[in-house]
């Protein structure tokens, strides 16, 4: 079952394949129920690297899929695991009956704020998912790691808390860009999957994603050295992905996160300011010039600095907007 996936429908296939109380986490992104092939439209974007045969499910059918997929969530959760169920606005009512007919607790309800809406006239722009987090109801601690990105101390240039702010239920995470590479109709950023594993997951747990789609939940699990398991029903999407898994060095992420030169995170308590947020952009684009990817510059950044990976790449998103 760990880094096992199946090309089949995710409701036989966890009855299937599953025992209860197994995964630690689930993260799941399901279809919307887009009548026709309309989903590029909320997307903006070319169709030619799009890969064929996503897979809907009907607007008359969503309740009750909703539902019976659901309840396999919960019985395959562990009691002191967590779900993250993103849902657009359209369907969110009925994902939330299912959240509540099949007894799960809502932990908190994000907003998830991108920025890939296509511009209208006619209305306002739709631009953020909602985000369901839930638990099964009970007694059992639920993981949740608070300083696995920030440390508590940790202030930005304005005396605001980093971590606070990133505990907030509003999350503004940009899509990844993949210009001419192929991919599912939608797919999730690497950053959202990364901040739901790193809070509510640990190394070697088994990660769950119920609509497997471009697989993105299972390499970010492997890249930051979990386990995951999960269900894709286009045979297409599957055949192009499965292979890709073992190619993924597992842990790898990790490994650039903690890079703190034995030293970790030394000036974390200290204030930002503005003379750091300019050595660091500099050195970030002195850096960058060397040909590395974001991901390696923020590791070196927080090794130089002292500061942790994900502060390193606050600043260097926000100075960038
Ligand atoms: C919203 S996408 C998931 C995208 C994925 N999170 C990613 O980042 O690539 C939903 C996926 O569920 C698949 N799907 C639809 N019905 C399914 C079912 N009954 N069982 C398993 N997969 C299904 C679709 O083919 C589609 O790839």
């Amino acid at each position: 079952m760990r880094d096992t996936y199946y090309n089949m429908d995710c409701i036989t296939g966890a009855k299937t394949y599953l025992p209860d109380a197994m995964v630690d986490l689930i993260i799941t992104d399901p279809p919307f129920a887009i009548e026709g092939d309309q989903l590029h439209k909320l997307y903006n974007r070319k169709e030619e690297y799009v890969v064929e045969g996503y897979v809907e499910v009907s607007k008359e059918k969503y309740r009750e899929f909703s539902f019976r997929w659901i309840e396999q969530a919960k019985r395959v959760l562990k009691d002191t695991g967590s779900m993250y169920i993103v849902s657009g606005w359209t369907n969110l009512l009925d994902i939330l009956l299912a959240i509540e007919q099949n007894g799960l607790e809502l932990i908190n309800h994000m907003i998830w704020k991108y920025n890939f809406g296509v511009s209208t006239k006619h209305k306002f722009v739709t631009s953020h998912y909602h985000i369901l987090y839930c638990r099964k109801k009970g007694n059992a601690e639920v993981k949740f790691n608070p300083y696995c990105r920030f440390g508590a101390e940790e202030k930005d240039s304005e005396g605001s808390s980093m971590l606070y702010c990133d505990l907030e239920d509003v999350w503004t995470i940009g899509r990844d860009f993949k210009k001419g590479r192929t991919k599912n109709r939608n797919q999730l950023p690497v950053e959202l999957l990364m901040k739901m594993m790193l809070y509510s997951s640990d190394e070697d747990d088994l990660i769950c994603d119920f609509f497997l789609g471009s697989f993105s939940t299972a390499k970010v699990a492997r890249s930051l050295g979990r386990y995951s398991t999960g269900f894709e029903i286009n045979g297409t999407a599957y055949d192009h992905q499965v292979g890709q898994i073992s190619n993924i060095q597992r842990g790898w992420m990790l490994a650039g996160m903690r890079s703190n030169g034995g030293n970790p995170h030394f000036n974390q308590r200290k204030r930002w300011t503005k003379e750091e947020t300019g050595n660091v952009m500099e050195r970030y684009h002195n850096i960058k010039c060397t040909g590395v990817s974001d991901r390696q510059a923020y590791s070196i950044l927080s090794q130089e600095f002292g500061r942790g990976y994900f502060s390193m790449m606050n600043i260097v998103k926000k100075s960038r907007r």
